[in-house]
Order: structure tokens, then sequence, then C-alpha cells
């Protein structure tokens, strides 16, 4: 299967798995992405990790055999799986992880950059190549990319298609942390630092800060006025209290 789910400890685990095309995504293997996520949404995952099968590549990009003679029509409609997929991962109740374990170019960027983290092996290398090939990234690059790392870093990124090293994803904030050994390991052991929290308060903060970057900052004040004042109704917020004043763990029950 060219996009492989399956569960390890407490976590989900999505594979792209078609190494010999350097996990490249076809438009069969977004809609079998977005049908992945949905099993997430409805599986009692505390996290989703999201790797490449291979040592080569995480993904290397759309499925560049896939657009010739392509009509214009159908570019739209791909382009907007594309982004359709990916944007599955911010409505999902879980934080999504993407560890990049060799090449992460075009498309294959974009789904790092639509995860609520990214890590990143020594032998990763990220890109947004498109404009060699005479497009831009459809996928959310041009969005997400300037979000995340600003505007002049990401226009540079865009306008020269350059390879960036895992060194300097990392020096950019463009990943979270370089990590080392196997990759899904590796996703599992940054996944342990939250997923002990309560999950539909890790879900408010998530929530918070996403509306950060598109509401003024008076109206986000608000959203998290609201979050903050939801979080405190729930038991794991009572529980949390309880326990500091116990000295003691706190025992969360995600309710
Ligand atoms: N689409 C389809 N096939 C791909 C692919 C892609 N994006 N990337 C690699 N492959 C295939 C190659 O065609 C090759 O298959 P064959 O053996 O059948 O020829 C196989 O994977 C191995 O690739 P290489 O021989 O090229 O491996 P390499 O180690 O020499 O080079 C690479 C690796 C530098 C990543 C190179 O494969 C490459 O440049 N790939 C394209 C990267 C790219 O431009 N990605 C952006 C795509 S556009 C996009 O994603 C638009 C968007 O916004 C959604």
């Amino acid at each position: 299967m060219p996009v492989e789910l399956t569960t390890r400890e407490d976590c989900a685990v999505l594979t792209l798995n078609r190494p010999e095309a350097l996990n490249a995504l076809s438009v069969a293997i977004l809609r079998q992405i977005g049908e992945a996520f949905a099993a997430v949404a409805k599986s009692k995952a505390r996290a989703l990790i999201i790797t490449g099968a291979g040592n080569k590549a995480f993904c290397a990009g759309a499925d560049i055999k896939e657009f010739r003679h392509q009509a214009m029509l159908d570019c739209k409609a791909r382009t907007e799986l594309g982004q359709a997929t990916f944007a599955k991962l911010d409505t999902l109740p879980i934080a999504s992880i993407a560890v990049i374990n060799g090449y992460a170019f075009g498309g294959g960027l974009e789904l790092a950059l639509a995860c609520t983290f990214r890590l990143a092996l020594p032998n990763a290398k990220v890109g947004q190549p498109e404009i060699k090939l005479g497009t831009i990234p459809g996928y959310g690059g041009t969005q997400r990319l300037p979000r995340l790392i600003g505007e002049a870093r990401a226009l540079e990124l865009i306008l020269t298609g350059r390879t960036v090293d895992a060194a300097e994803a990392e020096r950019i904030g463009l990943v979270n942390r370089l990590v080392e050994g196997d990759a899904v390991a590796a996703g599992l052991a940054f996944a342990r630092e939250f997923t002990c929290y309560s999950l539909p308060v890790l879900a408010f903060a998530r929530g918070a800060v996403h509306r950060a970057l598109d509401l003024p900052l008076q109206a986000g004040l608000k959203v998290e006025a609201d979050l903050s004042t939801l979080s405190f109704q729930t038991k794991d917020a009572d529980e949390g209290a309880a326990a500091f004043a116990e000295k003691r763990k706190a025992r969360f029950v995600d309710a």
C-alpha cells in the first residue's frame, strides 16, 4: 500500500510507502492520505506521526509524471485536492508530527508544513523547487512557509528553489528539532513530551495559537480568553490544580 497507517504505542503512524518514486504524491495517493486522516480522526490516537518509507525521502513532492498534458481544470482540481487534504491536519483533534527522513521537496515539504511539528533527521533536505519546473508551490507552500519562517526567507526559498539542509532548516525555524536514529522512534519520543496531557486542552491550545496567525491582536486575545475559560471547565483542569496542591502527578482523563 502506498499509504500505510499503523499504530505505535498510543500514536498513529502514517508512512508514505512508494520508495521507488521517493514517495511522490500521485492524485490517488493524495486521496489515500485524506482517507487515512479521516481514520485517524476517529481513532484513539494521541498524536499522528508522518514519515516516508526507505532511507532517501520523506516525500519528493507531487508526482511530476502526472503534470504533462494536464487540462487546466484537472490541474486546479489536483491543486485543490492537495490543499484540502493537507488542511485536514488542522482539523484533526490531535497534533501531527512530520519526521523528515531525507528529501522533502515541493508537495512533500508542504505536507510537513501543514503538520503541527516538524523534526528532521541529519539527511533531511528540504525545499520548494517548483520554480525549476516552471510553476509555483500549490499545496499550501506560498501561505504556510511565510507564516513559519517569515516573508523574506520564504520568498528566497520559493524564488530560488534552493535546497536547505537539516542544520539550516532548524536554524531558520523551518523544523522544530534535529533528531537521530529511527524516524518513527524519534517521532514517538517527541510525541511523549505532550501526549500525557489532556487531549481537549491540547486541542484548545492548538486552536488558540492557530488563530493568532489570522486575527488582529485584540480578537486573538478574545479567542484566548474564551478557550482558556473553556479549559477551566474540564475535569482535567480540576485534576491539575488538585495534583499541584497534593504534590503529585496529575491523572488526566481527557474530559
Ligand atoms: N514525481 C515523480 N517521480 C519522482 C519524483 C516526483 N516528484 N521525484 C523522484 N521521482 C522518481 C524519479 O523519476 C525516479 O524514478 P525512475 O527511477 O523511474 O526514473 C525515482 O523517483 C528516483 O529519483 P531520482 O533518480 O531522481 O533520484 P536522485 O537521488 O537522483 O534525485 C531528487 C533525488 C533530487 C529528489 C530528484 O528525484 C528530484 O529532483 N525530484 C523532483 C523533486 C521536485 O521537483 N519536487 C517538486 C514537485 S512539484 C510539486 O510538488 C508541486 C506542488 O506544490 C504540489
